[in-house]
């Protein structure tokens, strides 16, 4: 069974089809079925799965979509992207040199996800190493996520973007209702919100929002 492009049910657990045969990114089951191999794609692992299990209701990748993928970390929901995205290319940046090195692993068999160290805070670092951008996904958990994606929409002009919030990152004090409506204030002006998913049971700290930029 098919949820969107790229995206399966198989044996009843949500896969991607694996475009590095026998290559596991972080111990996901591999299904066979029908003579084609897959990777279950672990809800609990990652928010974008967990978002497809919660009713996300448009999805905005295709087999030859370009995503920006900003905070990579070592590849989970990434390497599941590049799976999907399987004619076109991942950009992935990621700061931290630890998680990198795990990065690099993956991205070695997985040859269309390019690894980009650098802060998503300043695009101008990795500009001239991008070509056209379909899709921002976003997933830092940092301080002024929102300005993170409007600096990096302005440099990239994707037609989409997503965006996992976490509202301790941005401010411990406040109650997360609070930060995830000024968050998504900010976006108003460039981003029409497609859908914002709740992703209990999955993941407690963050809200998902699928956004169109706005023409
Ligand atoms: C929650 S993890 C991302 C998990 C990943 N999206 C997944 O689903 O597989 C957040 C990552 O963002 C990275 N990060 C945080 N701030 C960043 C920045 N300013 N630039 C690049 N990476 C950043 C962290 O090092 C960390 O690896």
């Amino acid at each position: 069974m098919k949820k969107f492009e790229g995206v399966y049910k198989v044996k009843g657990k949500l896969a991607t089809l694996n475009s590095s045969p026998g290559f596991r990114v972080y111990d996901e089951r591999l299904l066979n079925k029908g003579g084609c191999e897959y990777r279950v794609w672990d809800p609990y692992r990652s928010k974008l799965a967990a978002a497809i299990l919660n009713g996300l209701n448009e999805f905005p990748f295709e087999g030859d979509s370009n995503v920006l993928y900003l905070g990579a970390s070592s590849g989970t929901t990434a390497s599941h992207l590049a799976d999907i995205c399987s004619h076109g290319l991942i950009y992935c940046v990621e700061f931290s040199r630890r998680m990198m090195r795990e990065l690099l692993q993956v991205t070695a068999q997985k040859r269309n996800m390019i690894p980009i160290l650098a802060d998503a805070k300043k695009p101008e670092q990795y500009v001239y190493r991008v070509g056209s951008v379909d899709v921002i996904y976003q997933d830092v958990a940092q301080a002024k996520q929102a300005e993170i994606l409007l600096r990096n929409t302005e440099a990239f002009r994707p037609r989409y973007g997503m965006l996992a919030i976490k509202s301790r990152s941005i401010n411990a004090v406040k109650s997360p209702k609070q930060v995830f409506r000024e968050e998504t204030e900010k976006l108003k002006g460039k981003f029409e919100i497609l859908q914002n998913v709740d992703l209990r049971p999955y993941d407690k700290d963050h809200i998902f929002l699928n956004l169109r930029v706005k023409k």
